[in-house]
């Protein structure tokens, strides 16, 4: 199983929209799929099986429902072990009930999923550097993984500058970038949208894996006709 671990630009720059279309253009290659949310803040309780109530990620729950059927599925805590009910920074929301999350303990989370699928799709949290405690981040749990990283660029203004500080220090910590994403999440285009996608083209030396453009109704399986993984399959 390989890790591959999708990171963006800031919060709400198409994350989980762009791991469902990630999910769906694998599988249409055969290739199956496993995720991880390993840390969710912003969940709300939803009563299980067993009638407990239990803190339960929408992130999670899509990127869950985007591995279909053809592996048995893991359960919720397998794909999110680390689910906190307010929607704010994941230490914060650790720290009010009293829980710290690091990143020993998030590998071996990860290490106890079951290996039976091609890839393993990790979501990150808002943006790359988002901590885990007082030291660590998600960042620095992407590198322990030694996964290859996407990067979902929320097409606004401010997002070049987001966009090649994530990469400078994906980079840095030697990490492969395999690719970058152009996502539009708002109706309204950016100004100079073409200039800008092209101004990270020249700077970013990893190829744009797709431009994806707003759709009134997200679709990410209709997203991911967009997405070329063909040079994913046999490396
Ligand atoms: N290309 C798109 N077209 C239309 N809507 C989009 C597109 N990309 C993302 N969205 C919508 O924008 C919102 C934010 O996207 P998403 O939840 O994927 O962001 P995220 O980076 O995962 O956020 P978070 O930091 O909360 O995990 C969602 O409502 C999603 O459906
Ligand atoms: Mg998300």
């Amino acid at each position: 199983m390989r890790p591959v671990f999708v990171t963006g630009t800031d919060t709400d720059a198409g994350k989980t929209f762009c791991s469902e279309a990630l999910i769906h253009a694998l599988q249409s290659h055969q290739q199956s799929c496993r995720v991880l949310k390993p840390v969710a803040a912003g969940a709300e309780y939803e009563t299980t099986d067993n009638e407990h109530s239990q803190l339960r990620n929408d992130d999670a729950r899509r990127l869950l429902a985007a591995t279909g059927a053809a592996i048995t599925p893991l359960t919720y805590h397998q794909a999110n072990p680390f689910c906190f009910a307010p929607a704010i920074a994941p230490h914060i929301a650790a720290q009010q009930v009293h829980q710290r999350v690091s990143v020993e303990q998030l590998l071996q989370h990860y290490n106890e999923l079951p290996r039976d699928a091609h890839w393993c799709v990790v979501e990150g949290a808002g943006g790359w550097l988002v901590p885990l405690n007082e030291q660590q981040s998600l960042a620095d749990f992407a590198q322990a993984l030694g996964a290859p990283v996407v990067l979902v660029v929320g097409m606004k203004l401010g997002c070049l500058n987001h966009a090649l500080l994530t990469v400078a220090d994906i980079e840095r910590r030697g990490l492969q970038l395999a690719g970058w994403i152009a996502n539009n999440t708002q109706a309204e285009v950016m100004p100079n949208y073409a200039e800008n996608v092209a101004t990270l083209q020249q700077r970013i030396a990893a190829p744009l894996l797709a431009e994806v453009p707003f759709q009134k109704q997200a679709n990410p399986a209709a997203a991911a006709t967009r997405f070329d993984v063909t040079s994913w399959l046999n490396n």
